[in-house]
């Protein structure tokens, strides 16, 4: 497969939006930027095929036309994200039912019901029909099928889909009532046809939570299949006509509702659109970026960012000058290969008329945006190939799972409040603000490539999972797994026999209750240093099997019940942390695991900066950041590199104001 031969530096483009006299302008204009891609047809179905019968091409004709002479590398969208007025008219069936089972009118966009007939067909058509025409040409460097893929459907067509799909998986109704646990209030199934879908008519709760988790998550699943049905189909049908070029879809990130290292599975490349808000922390972005990258394992594309503002969000700030530039290479340490954003020229009208662009409504190069996009153009220029294709490597994983985080979420009780990113997020933070890299990994991992694996809030434990980890630990690995986990395994059914379940062996401890604490409560943590730090969220009242305590409850009826331990488990160790410490409780756990572990920062220096590693052919490239309001001086390690965006060696007397950023090659 073709892979990129320059970093992509562009976005979005909608030039069908404009008069002819003003894609002139473009040109010349994203010249001046040095911008050298344009994601193009995202939204022009209702264009290509005005009516069930005609097809009409010659707009996007010229338009590809026009960026080929111009040498782009130009990412060509199915259009498929958004459906044509005419089809939904005549073909309601396209629409989507929603949660609450209301069937959709035509409006808005992402919203086509995956197992509609009509859409399948009509859709695939068009990807074939796309391929067909414009595959051959050798500035096309990516399909990007449909957008943002996402939603769910309740309608009729998904219904008769979700049976067929249930006897795939199950064979027999038997095996579906056990593990749907339907002798609770009666549900047993006697016929196929009986299941409906669990939307709030059904089983679903009006607050999105479920009376029966097994159902619930199988209809995720389901519908994650489904749309990713949509998206294998529209791949085929280019693949037929197209066989060298890459083939994505952008996702986005930690979004809840598709199983993405599933879908990974059947993309080339791995894109995603980053749209942090004016209060995300950069830990959080940073650790989006290592999960997209962590699908493949491999480089991705940041297919959209704002070169400024975005419009839908509470409140859209600017980003402040240098903030997008020093974004866009803290996308790339973490791997990208691509900066694109959303979009080239603001729109005129609609919702996204106040969303950020790179020429402004004023539409000429005097704004400051302009001028920024400008100077990150030219110095991508200079960066050439240097970072493309290089890898991220980590010695510490973090298990992402989207079963588990459906699951955690479905689950009623013990609390409300324990939601699966912000706890990822918070293990994630710590390496992230010591720089030690991190490697985003799937339940079905090769742990043994870690030192540490953490799996915080492991709430569900699949088949095969806990062999795995105890083979790791077994051979010398350190697990660090945290309250919440072990306990129900792939239907949402409780591992008998005391929590955490198929961990508590290599845990060396069983949690017999976890009590939840309401927000205005806490308890505190005595560690076995003499520490102290508060608690809060939910408390494991456990006994120890084997594993030492480090810390246990100061306060209430279980004062002196070891809250965090460890466990000596063949040649490595097992930390079970069975509350939700303070910040800096939870950070002398984790100094602890990591040392037992052997982990190793990027560099040994340079606190308080955003340092990663990609590592080429020709050597380490280090990506030196500051998010920081402080200046920080340039760590002593890294000092007499050379900076590849000026050319210079860095050295001690080297300064980072607020945004700066180096990239310093081995
Ligand atoms: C998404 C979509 C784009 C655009 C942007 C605006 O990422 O893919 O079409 O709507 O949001 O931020
Ligand atoms: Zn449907």
């Amino acid at each position: 497969m073709k892979r990129f031969n320059r970093i992509l530096y562009g976005g979005d483009y909608n030039p069908n939006q404009w008069p002819r006299e003003v894609w002139e302008e473009d040109m010349k204009m994203f010249r001046h930027a040095h911008i050298n891609s344009a994601t193009v047809n995202v939204f022009s179905w209702a264009k290509l095929q005005p009516s069930e019968e005609k097809y009409d091409f010659s707009e996007l004709d010229d338009i590809i036309d026009m960026l080929s002479r111009e040498n782009y590398e130009i990412v060509l969208a199915t259009s498929t994200g958004a459906l044509p007025a005419w089809m939904a008219k005549k073909y309601p069936e396209v629409e989507r039912t929603d949660y609450e089972g209301r069937h959709h009118k035509f409006g808005h966009r992402h919203n086509a019901c995956p197992n509609s007939p009509v859409f399948q067909k009509y859709s695939v058509r068009l990807a074939a029909k796309l391929a067909q025409r414009y595959g051959g040409n050798p500035h096309i460097k990516c399909w990007h099928i449909n957008n943002e893929y996402g939603g769910e459907c309740y309608c009729e067509n998904c219904e008769k889909a979700f049976r067929v799909w249930l006897q795939k998986k199950y064979g027999t109704l038997e095996a579906l009532n056990e593990a749907w646990n339907t002798e609770f209030w009666g549900h047993t199934i006697y016929d196929w046809d009986e299941i409906v879908l669990p939307n709030v008519l059904g089983d679903g709760m009006e607050n999105g939570r479920t009376a029966f988790a097994g159902i619930s998550l199988d209809y995720r699943r389901f519908n994650s299949d489904g749309i990713l049905a949509n998206y294998t189909a529209e791949r085929d049908a280019i693949r037929e006509f197209d066989q060298e070029t890459l083939i994505t879809t952008n996702l986005m990130g930690t979004y809840k509702g598709l199983d993405y290292f599933k879908w990974a599975k059947e993309m080339d490349i791995v894109s995603w659109d980053n749209y942090p808000g004016y209060n995300t922390p950069w830990s959080e972005t940073a650790m989006c970026h290592d999960l997209m990258r962590g699908l493949k394992d491999a480089p991705f594309m940041l297919m959209e960012q704002t070169p400024s503002q975005q419009n839908w969000q509470n409140y859209n700030a600017l980003k402040r000058p240098g903030q997008m530039r020093a974004q866009s290479y803290q996308t790339i340490a973490h791997g990208a290969d691509t900066i694109q954003f959303f979009q080239l020229r603001r729109s005129v009208g609609a919702c996204e008329k106040f969303h950020g662009a790179v020429i402004a409504h004023v539409g000429n190069e005097n704004t400051r945006v302009f001028r920024e996009v400008t100077q990150l153009g030219a110095e991508l220029e200079t960066l050439g190939d240097a970072v493309l294709g290089s890898r991220n490597e980590a010695q510490v994983g973090i298990v992402f799972d989207w079963d588990n985080y459906w699951a955690l979420e479905y689950t009623s009780g013990p609390t409300i409040d324990l939601t699966y990113v912000k706890h990822i997020h918070e293990y994630y933070k710590y390496f992230y603000d010591r720089n030690i890299a991190v490697n985003m990994i799937p339940y079905d991992a090769d742990f043994s490539q870690y030192k540490l694996v953490v799996a915080p809030v492991l709430y569900m434990v699949k088949e095969g999972m806990a062999q795995s980890l105890e083979s790791f630990v077994e051979n010398g690995g350190t697990l660090v797994t945290t309250y919440m986990s072990g306990i129900v395994g792939q239907s949402d059914n409780v591992h008998l026999g005391g929590y955490p379940g198929p961990l508590r062996k290599m845990a060396g401890v069983w949690v017999e209750e976890i009590d939840a604490l309401a927000p205005e409560l806490s308890n505190e943590v005595v560690m076995i240093t003499g520490d102290t730090c508060r608690c809060n969220l939910v408390c494991d009242l456990m006994h120890l099997e084997g594993a030492e305590s480090l810390g246990s409850y100061g306060e209430d009826f279980y004062q002196g019940m070891p809250a965090v331990t460890k466990n000596s488990y063949g040649k490595g160790h097992v930390y079970y942390i069975g509350t939700h410490l303070e910040e800096q409780g939870l950070s002398g756990i984790l100094d602890q695991a990591s040392e037992d572990a052997g982990v190793e920062r990027v560099v040994p220096d340079g606190d308080g900066l955003e340092i990663v590693c990609r590592r080429s052919q020709k050597g380490r490239i280090y990506f030196v950041l500051n998010f920081k309001d402080q200046e920080k001086h340039m760590p002593a390690s890294l000092c007499g590199k050379q900076d590849l965006l000026s050319g210079e060696n860095v050295t001690e007397k080297t300064v980072l104001k607020k945004y700066d950023v180096y990239i310093l090659q081995e």
